[in-house]
């Protein structure tokens, strides 16, 4: 386990308790449901299934599906089988994520890669996957199914940009989005989408864009974090993104800033197979003091404007209250 100890995951901040309110029974159910869909007899995939679900993590995305589908009234019955596909999809990418990204710690506990191996994750996050399209499938609803298929090979796309994105001098900003969209904000908004149609089709649109909007803003936040954080807090590790050779948005902006002293420690860091803890720190730092992490401060908060533009549209709410504070949560958060 590399010498890290479990620890209790600090609870949902006040925030977060706050925007899944109007939800939380639904959200309970969630987790119910995920539970009953991963059941399997297999003591190794009992045993990792145990693990993985000890840990809940923020449920930020089922949040979004329970919330979308509530903006006009109570959703039809579907909405919670729905928020457990989603939630499940999203744990799916984070096993295999972790092993691709070879980190050692997730929501405060072992990654799977870690405390099982390499093999167990690969094989567990297409378990996971594969559990959620058959609970999907069994919903019985096209558009659903197309919305979420979608998103499941968008996901997949954006995680091989990932392992291209290793270069520093060669990855522009608008790879960079590109990247994310696939990897996350396409989640966030059929999460949106695909629970909109749970009760509120005419809204369909626009709560697909404030997903697509603030998943952006959500992995802009995710990777600032990286720079900024610490693992004590995000219950994974920092710094992992340069260490892993990743080049995400604080770098990119600070780049073209830097004196050549400076490019000479980025380049030393991307030309080392396993760099020095003192190195990464002193990238951070580098792109720090450039105005990297401000700059892509900046550049979360226009997609965060957009995302709040999005939700004008729907009637007023508790849950359309709750949806605004969700992209607040998302720009403050700090796990
Ligand atoms: C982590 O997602 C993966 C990213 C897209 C950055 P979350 O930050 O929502 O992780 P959990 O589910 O709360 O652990
Ligand atoms: C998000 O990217 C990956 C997924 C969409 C699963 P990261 O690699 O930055 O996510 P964390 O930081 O490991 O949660
Ligand atoms: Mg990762
Ligand atoms: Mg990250």
């Amino acid at each position: 386990m590399n010498g890290i100890v479990a620890r209790a995951r600090v609870p949902a901040s006040g925030a977060l308790r706050d925007i899944q309110a109007p939800v939380r029974e639904r959200l309970e159910r969630t987790v119910d449901e995920m539970r009953r869909i991963v059941t399997d007899d297999l003591p190794l995939i009992r045993d990792v299934s145990a693990h993985l679900l000890q840990m809940r993590g923020k449920m930020f995305r089922p949040t979004l599906t329970l919330l979308s589908s509530a903006v006009t009234g109570t959703p039809d019955a579907r909405a919670v089988p729905l928020a457990a596909v989603v939630e499940l999809m999203h744990l799916a990418t984070l096993v295999h994520d972790d092993s691709v990204d070879h980190s050692v710690l997730r929501r405060g506990l072992p990654t799977v890669n870690s405390l099982f191996s390499h093999q167990v994750s690969v094989i567990m996050g297409d378990f996971l996957y594969s559990r959620a399209l058959i609970a999907l499938v069994a919903m019985n609803d096209l558009p659903i199914i197309k919305i979420i298929t979608d998103v499941a090979n968008e996901l997949s796309i954006g995680e091989m940009r990932q392992l291209g994105a290793v270069d520093a001098l060669q990855f522009s900003e608008a790879e960079y989005l590109e990247l994310i969209r696939a990897k996350t904000a396409s989640l966030l908004a059929g999460a949106c989408e695909s629970g909109a149609l749970c009760g509120a089709p005419a809204f369909r649109d626009s709560l697909a864009y404030y997903g697509d909007r603030l998943g952006m803003a959500f992995q802009i936040a995710d990777d600032i974090l990286d720079y900024t954080s610490d693992q004590s807090v995000t219950g994974k590790p920092s710094g992992l993104d340069l260490r892993e050779h990743k080049v995400t948005l604080p770098l990119i902006a600070a780049l073209p800033r830097m004196t050549g002293a400076a490019r000479t420690r980025v380049n030393e860091l991307f030309g080392t197979e396993n760099p020095d803890p003192l190195l990464v720190d002193d990238v951070i730092g580098i792109v720090a003091d450039t105005g990297g992490i401000e700059y892509a401060r900046a550049r979360g908060e226009a997609f965060a404007h957009d995302a709040e533009q999005a939700l004008r549209v729907l009637p007023e709410s508790p849950v359309r209250v709750a949806l605004t504070d969700a992209i607040a949560y998302v720009m403050d958060r700090r796990s």
